[in-house]
């Protein structure tokens, strides 16, 4: 006989839970929903930005049955912060062509527009059929460059949040949740391991 499922316990590191692992199901599928509406059965081409976009990119993509192809590129990103430093740069580009192609960049969180602005006018300069942006999450009031997603799963707060995907010094990628880390797991030494 299966035994009766406990509550699941926050992460000690956590403050809060923002988003649970069933909320972030749900609009996900609805998420591949708008994609099915917005591309019908015709082909695009994924722009996964590493690492944080993995883990949605992947449930994303199996909600939506037309022909897709991926590519993941890695941008710079904060290191061991949670302010993200100056003008990020494109560690691993591109690999497929996207000339006369339909593109959606996926991105865990659009935060201060820098990276998505840069990303999106770098790939529409090589002649796309189409470019679109769709974000897990979107930190609306932190826009330092005017950028809008064109598929936003959540708007948040502006809190420093880890989980399905997003990190602090790489950790945490691997909670179903999304939470806000506790301020006290907020520095360098933080995230270091012991
Ligand atoms: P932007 O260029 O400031 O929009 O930064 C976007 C990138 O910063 C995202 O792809 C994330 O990697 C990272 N980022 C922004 N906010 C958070 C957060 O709250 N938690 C974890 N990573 C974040
Ligand atoms: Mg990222």
């Amino acid at each position: 006989m299966p035994s009766p499922r406990k509550p699941t316990a926050i992460h000690p590191d956590l403050e809060s839970v923002l988003l649970d692992a069933d909320q972030i199901r749900r609009r996900v599928k609805a998420l591949g929903r708008a994609l099915k509406r917005v591309y019908r059965d015709e082909e695009f081409t994924v722009v996964a930005i590493m690492n944080g976009a993995i883990l949605f990119t992947a449930d994303l993509l199996r909600e939506v049955d037309n022909p897709v192809r991926l590519d993941c590129i890695r941008i710079s990103s904060y290191g061991a912060a949670t302010e993200s430093r100056g003008i990020p740069k494109l560690i691993h580009g591109l690999t497929l062509d996207v000339a006369d192609r339909h593109v959606l960049i996926v991105d865990d969180i659009l935060d201060t527009g820098k990276t998505l602005s840069l990303l999106a006018s770098m790939i529409g300069g090589l002649k796309p059929k189409s470019v679109r942006v769709c974000v897990l999450l979107d930190k609306e009031g932190r826009r330092q460059v005017p950028f809008e997603a064109d598929l936003v799963g959540f708007k948040i707060p502006d809190k420093f949040v880890v989980g399905y995907g997003l990190d602090f010094a790489e950790r945490y990628r691997n909670l179903t949740c999304i939470g806000v880390l506790r301020p006290d797991r907020q520095s360098s030494a933080a995230g270091k391991p012991g």
